[in-house]
């Protein structure tokens, strides 16, 4: 029930001026084109991320991620292990209230399998100032494959409110020559 009635009852089928009309049917095809566009641009666009998940436990990840430092630190940094993991293989990174561990330090060129999963509740990965984000949740192992282009220091932060230290949430990935 309308609070004041429409006097023309039909507004629907008023006649409509050919510019409205031409408008609408070029706004319509326009339509189309963005349509079929995100299909074709999810296939062909470079922007889309290479990444699988599975399931897996706190515990279950925590060990994987744990035999690949232990095999492969280089250095400790600040109180964190950096690992050099061999080209081409499967990487860990654990997230945890409040920190990505370890620092990776990944060859430029290479290929690297990298997996994230969180050891308590989601937080996010954010590559600074690359534009990667993934959400990172417990129970679940986020794999991205990534060829780092590109030498020099990168930042993770954590791009998910995660409570009190959400805002320390920072990690770092290395990548040499
Ligand atoms: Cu982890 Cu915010």
């Amino acid at each position: 029930m309308a609070i004041t009635p429409p006097t023309v009852r039909i507004w629907w089928k008023e006649p409509i001026a050919k510019v409205e009309l031409i408008w609408i049917v070029i706004a319509f095809i326009w339509g189309l084109v963005m349509f079929f566009m995100m299909i074709y641009w999810h296939g062909a666009g470079q922007q889309n991320l290479s990444n699988e998940a599975y399931k897996t436990t706190p515990e279950q990840y925590a060990a994987k991620a744990n035999a690949v430092v232990e095999a492969h630190k280089v250095r400790d940094e600040a109180g964190y292990p950096v690992v050099h993991p061999p080209a081409g293989s499967d990487v860990y990174l654990i997230a945890r209230l409040w920190q990505w561990w370890p620092i990776l330090e990944l060859e430029k060129g290479q290929t690297y399998r990298v997996h994230m999963s969180s050891m308590d509740w989601q937080h996010g990965f954010s590559l600074q100032p690359t534009n990667i984000n993934i959400s990172v949740h417990p129970g679940y192992d986020m794999v991205v494959t990534m060829t780092p282009d590109q030498a020099g220091e990168f930042g993770i932060v954590c791009n998910e409110f995660c409570g009190i230290g959400h805002h320390m949430m920072i990690g770092k990935i290395y990548v040499v020559e």
